[in-house]
């Protein structure tokens, strides 16, 4: 087991109506919020009118329009640009993963005086950044519980997953009932990537029986809590263990002590949604079984077994491979029944650009050194698999 020196400063709120505690916890960071969220989606639900009715008190500068797969331009420079011009004192994030995370990169940028994707890039590293609070209204990412954020540059087709202790949220409202809108697509997704956080860090070089016991507690609960919010969106619990899933999934906790995980399927997904803009969920539930059928080995196939046996209760006397084989069906075919396209031909990714996303992960991604090594043939080997 190794060491680890291991800190969240984010304070959760979590249930119904917990939001009427906005305006006592704005309080303490000052006057002027730079309210950030998507589409309209908050619009529709209600929770924008709410926010500025317990908020009227408040100096508010609005950022709107931030698309998912949130984009430095022009989203990340408008809000560092607003934040500078009107002096805020804090952001606060209204709506999903791609909001928080361009709140994130905005918070850092506003305190630094060059351009914010050095920051992004890590190229220079923040020296503080504006408070962020936030409302999250979609299970999925568990930005609301990490320091981690994933910025769009369109013009160099980069993704970047920009990571800095500075960016944990001060705190974090979840409210169930605010997810009871997700459509069925974003509530698959967001059980995918849960899922997927989960199995980042669940497939490595050595790990706990106590974090095996979390990461394979969290996989089974997602599975059946994302069915049940599928079956009927407004039931409260499923909605609420989900949330709660999805916030632990991302936030490092499941893997003190552990060594030897990289997130390749991350690494990889975020190239496709780089390149081709799909949704993030979606491109990791397609390409991890592909994944997982290219790394078994004798050396892997123990992880496999584990996994199989404890989540999708698989019997234990059986060959491992053959565990591990259906272990890997039945991952699938769970996706599979939670209605994601299973092909990248079906969210419009075909063979042209599989070579060039390819080199474009071997590059950036260091996946050579992951628990299980990846190539670039390796990583144009399992998109193909994909198609
Ligand atoms: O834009 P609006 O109108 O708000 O609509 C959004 C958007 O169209 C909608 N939505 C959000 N809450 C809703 C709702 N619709 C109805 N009712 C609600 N309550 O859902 C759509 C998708 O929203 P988005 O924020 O993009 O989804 P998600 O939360 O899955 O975030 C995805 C982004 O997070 C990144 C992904 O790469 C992607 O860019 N990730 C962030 C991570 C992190 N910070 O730790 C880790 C993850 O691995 C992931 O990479
Ligand atoms: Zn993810």
């Amino acid at each position: 087991m190794q060491n680890f020196d291991y800190q969240t400063p984010t304070r959760l709120i979590f249930g119904k109506d917990v939001v009427e505690k906005l305006p006592e916890v704005m309080k303490p960071f000052g006057k002027k919020i730079l309210l950030t969220y998507g589409g309209g989606s908050i619009k529709k639900i209600g929770l924008y009118d709410k926010v500025k009715d317990l908020l009227k008190d408040f100096e508010i500068y609005e950022l709107s329009g931030i698309q998912p797969n949130p984009k430095y331009d022009p989203s990340v420079l408008d809000g560092v640009k607003m934040c500078k011009e009107h002096d805020v004192d804090v952001i606060l994030s209204v709506g999903g993963g791609s909001v928080l995370d361009c709140s994130k990169a905005i918070a850092a940028g506003a305190k630094y005086d060059g351009d914010p994707w050095d920051l992004i890039t890590e190229k220079v590293k923040a020296q503080s950044a504006l408070p962020i609070v936030d409302i999250i209204t979609l299970a999925a990412t568990g930005s609301e519980y990490d320091c981690g954020g994933v910025i769009s540059r369109t013009d160099t087709n980069d993704k970047i997953g920009y990571m800095d202790p500075l960016l944990f949220p001060a705190v974090s409202f979840l409210d169930p009932t605010y997810t009871f809108t997700v459509s069925k697509k974003q509530t698959a997704a967001g059980c995918a990537d849960a899922m997927n956080h989960i199995m980042e860090q669940y497939f490595c070089e050595d790990s706990t029986l106590l974090n095996d016991g979390f990461m394979e507690a969290a996989l089974k609960s997602l599975m059946v809590n994302a069915r049940k919010c599928l079956d009927n969106p407004e039931d409260y619990n499923a909605r609420a263990e989900m949330m709660l899933d999805c916030t632990y999934g991302c936030n490092g906790i499941y893997s003190l002590g552990n060594s030897g995980s990289s997130w390749p399927c991350h690494g990889m997904e975020h190239a496709l949604s780089a390149y081709y803009d799909i949704t993030h969920g979606i491109g990791l539930a397609i390409i991890t079984p592909r994944w997982m059928r290219h790394i078994l080995n004798e050396k892997t196939v123990g992880r496999f077994v584990k996994y199989g046996v404890n989540v999708f209760g698989i019997d234990a006397n059986k060959d491992p491979m053959a565990i591990a084989n259906e272990a890997i069906d039945a991952t699938y075919k769970f996706f599979e029944s939670i209605d994601i396209p299973m092909h990248l031909r079906d969210v419009g990714i075909d063979e042209s650009r599989i070579d060039e996303m390819a080199k474009h992960v071997a590059d950036n991604e260091g996946l050579e050194e992951a628990w299980a090594p990846l190539t670039q043939e390796d990583i144009a080997a399992i998109f193909r698999a994909s198609l």
